[in-house]
């Protein structure tokens, strides 16, 4: 198989070029370049399948009670290793880690926090069905870190992505200057840039829950996804579809391909939790990203990259995705 156009610039390319340019730091490039190395060494392990030893439980949990697949510690692993050696991250945190791990950094200079959900989307891995990566990158200060030294709002985050294991493998990535899509070119293992500026259409007729919860939602959201089924002879007066993954890379990459709505609510099945999705490593980055793409991510009223974090582990509600819909949720919440 041939590989893409000698024209079309590598990851590594465009890295380079903006370092050049004074619009990068080189220790943030690196950390990045980090990142989608470890994204590829995952990429190439998924892709075996079941020729690998990654299918099935781990037959353990992690500090959310979740039962771990063998993939989630794979991945968390390669992670780790792939990050370690940056000499440019002074702690990076994981939804698979307790807390923070410390790591050495030889520069008091560009030092920054790295977040990760190592894979995304666990009960998809035995169906052969889309997972994903997702990652976040802040900035440290100096001297000693601790896990609150995370904890700090998504707006300031100066990079956030995702790499989807689905037919292709594709990289997505911010630097809050607009979203950029690299796809990962077998033939010559590059990450090869093939979608830039990407933006998420303003009015959508496609939304995203996991309907089963339905029963759990509160009322701004029983009216909403009401509506959207009630469809050409309720309010709305158009129909809706409806797409669930399973795996929140996947849906929120068919929101920025071709726009939508995605929820993940607060709801009273688990009175205990916020939402399911993670504040610091699930949504903030998601959030950046559909930021950076004319969409945007609330918490049903409140923009995501505002809130102030308080846990490591925090769940949110989410509803992401085409402009027009958000808003209309956040007007759904408004006290009458
Ligand atoms: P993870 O596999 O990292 O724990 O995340 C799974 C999340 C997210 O990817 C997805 O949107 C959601 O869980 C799926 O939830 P349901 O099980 O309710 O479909
Ligand atoms: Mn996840
Ligand atoms: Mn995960």
């Amino acid at each position: 198989m041939p590989p893409a156009d000698p024209g079309t610039p590598t990851l590594a390319a465009c890295l380079a070029r903006r370092v050049t340019a004074g619009a990068l730091d080189p220790g943030l490039a690196r950390v990045v370049e980090a990142l989608a190395a470890c994204t590829q060494r995952i990429s190439t392990l998924v892709g075996r399948g079941g020729l690998s030893d990654i299918l099935g439980s781990a037959g353990q949990q992690n500090v959310q009670g979740e039962t771990q697949k063998k993939l989630d510690v794979i991945s968390n692993d390669m992670m780790i290793e792939g990050l370690a050696a940056t000499g440019h991250l002074a702690a990076l945190a994981s939804e698979e880690l307790d807390h923070h791990l410390p790591l050495p950094t030889p520069s008091a200079k560009s030092r920054y926090l790295a977040l990760f959900d190592p894979l995304d989307g666990s009960s998809n891995i035995d169906i052969n069905a889309p997972i994903g990566t997702i990652f976040s990158v802040l900035p440290a200060a100096d001297g000693a870190v601790g896990d609150e030294a995370f904890l700090q709002p998504g707006r300031r985050q100066v990079a956030a992505g995702y790499a989807l294991y689905g037919p292709a493998t594709e990289l997505v990535l911010t630097w809050g200057e607009g979203v950029d899509v690299y796809t990962l070119d077998r033939a010559c293992g590059e990450y090869t840039l093939t979608d830039t500026g990407l933006r998420v259409p303003v009015t959508t007729s496609e939304y995203a829950i996991n309907a089963s919860n339905q029963r759990f939602w509160e009322a701004p959201l029983q009216r909403y996804v009401a509506e959207c089924q009630a469809g050409s002879s309720g309010p709305r007066g158009r129909d809706f579809n409806m797409r669930w993954n399973g795996s929140m890379v996947g849906d929120v990459h068919r929101v920025l391909r071709r726009g939508g709505v995605f929820l993940y609510p607060r709801d009273n099945k688990l009175p205990r939790k916020a939402g399911r999705l993670r504040l610091m490593y699930e949504a903030n980055p998601m959030a950046l990203l559909a930021q950076q793409a004319g969409a945007l991510a609330t918490d049903g009223v409140t923009p995501l990259l505002d809130l102030q974090p308080t846990g490591l582990h925090q769940r949110v509600p989410v509803v992401l995705g085409s402009l027009e819909e958000v808003e209309r949720i956040a007007r759904y919440h408004a006290p009458v």
